[in-house]
């Protein structure tokens, strides 16, 4: 008698729960929750990277000091910068691809327009990678970054360049080799480019798809642990070295790496020169803030 009356208010209150649950889903849906932020937040500047790592990447010669003593269960905290040079002056497709980009680029600049568009002065890329994007472009009315820009100066010579294609992103290396060592530079005094820094952050710890994972569940809560045989690193001081040549034998831009993340974790990707993608790399420059920018680089 008293088992069956349990067996019935179990019964009755799995039922109950079964409803609440099933309602719970419909509702208010797993996209909706984020990824509590690392102790320190996620402040710009690479000097505030919250993993510990950075003092081990801070500069050529400690990178190269750990590449050589770090044990395997540690290389992680090296960020993947042992692949930039000086470390690593191999030639690799990155190289190949800045050839081709200064191939298209010339092409494109022969009435100097193409550089101007772009906001270089007298044809001089020094910095432009560096110092001036991303940024809020008044005449749009939208942030933009350099592959959005080189697809729409591109189409003003009447040459389509889709941001994300090969040709794109060889452009960009190009360009970007203008700024080799020189720390990238968002300005984050702007109003414009800080409230698209704060919009890239929200995204970056928006959880998502069916694993409901977000960028932050593997870039800061798993960064240095195994997850499936890959180790994640943190987010800070990567902006500065995309466009990158991936060793899959594929020249990549930032926003076709946020793709592949997103695939990776079950997440619908979105539009390459989206808006969500665009505040997402001004987020990331942000976090690397004070790092020389390298190009051409290679990424595994
Ligand atoms: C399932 C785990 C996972 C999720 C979720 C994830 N990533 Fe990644 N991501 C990785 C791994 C693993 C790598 C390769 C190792 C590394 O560089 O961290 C990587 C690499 C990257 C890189 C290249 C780093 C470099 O220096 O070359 C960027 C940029 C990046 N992720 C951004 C993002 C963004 C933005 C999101 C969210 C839209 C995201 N990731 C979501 C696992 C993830």
């Amino acid at each position: 008698m008293m088992k069956n009356g349990i067996e019935k208010i179990t019964a009755v209150s799995l039922a109950i729960g079964l409803a609440l649950s099933a309602a719970t889903t419909t509702q208010a849906a797993p996209y909706r929750e984020y990824t509590p932020l690392p102790p320190g937040g996620l402040e710009p500047g690479v000097q505030n990277d919250f993993s510990g790592s950075y003092k081990y990447w801070k500069d050529g010669e400690t990178v190269a000091k750990y590449a050589a003593t770090l044990p395997p269960e540690e290389r992680w905290k090296l960020n993947a910068k042992e692949n930039d040079p000086p470390v690593n002056e191999a030639l690799h497709g990155g190289h190949i691809a800045m050839d081709e980009g200064e191939a298209i680029y010339e092409r494109l600049n022969a009435n100097g327009q193409f550089a101007k568009c772009l906001g270089a002065k007298d044809n001089d890329l020094t910095g432009l990678r560096a110092n001036h994007y991303p940024h809020y472009d008044a005449k749009l009315g939208h942030v933009v970054g350099l592959e959005e820009m080189i697809e729409r100066c591109a189409a003003k010579q009447g040459e389509k360049l889709l941001n994300g294609s090969h040709n794109n992103s060889a452009v960009s290396i190009y360009i970007a080799s203008f700024s080799n060592g020189m720390p990238l530079n968002v300005d984050l005094s702007d109003p414009q480019l800080k409230a698209a820094f704060e919009r890239g952050k929200k995204l970056f710890t928006q959880r998502g798809g069916w694993t409901n994972f977000s960028c932050a569940t593997c870039h800061v809560s798993l960064a240095g642990k195994k997850l499936r045989g890959q180790t994640p690193t943190t987010p800070y001081g990567d902006a500065a070295h995309w466009p990158t040549y991936r060793v899959k034998d594929e020249i990549q831009s930032l926003h076709v790496r946020f793709t592949e993340c997103n695939r990776n974790s079950g997440v619908q990707p979105l539009k390459v020169g989206s808006k969500e993608y665009t505040d997402l790399e001004v987020f990331l420059s942000g976090l690397s803030n004070g790092y020389p920018v390298v190009a051409p680089s290679l990424r595994y």
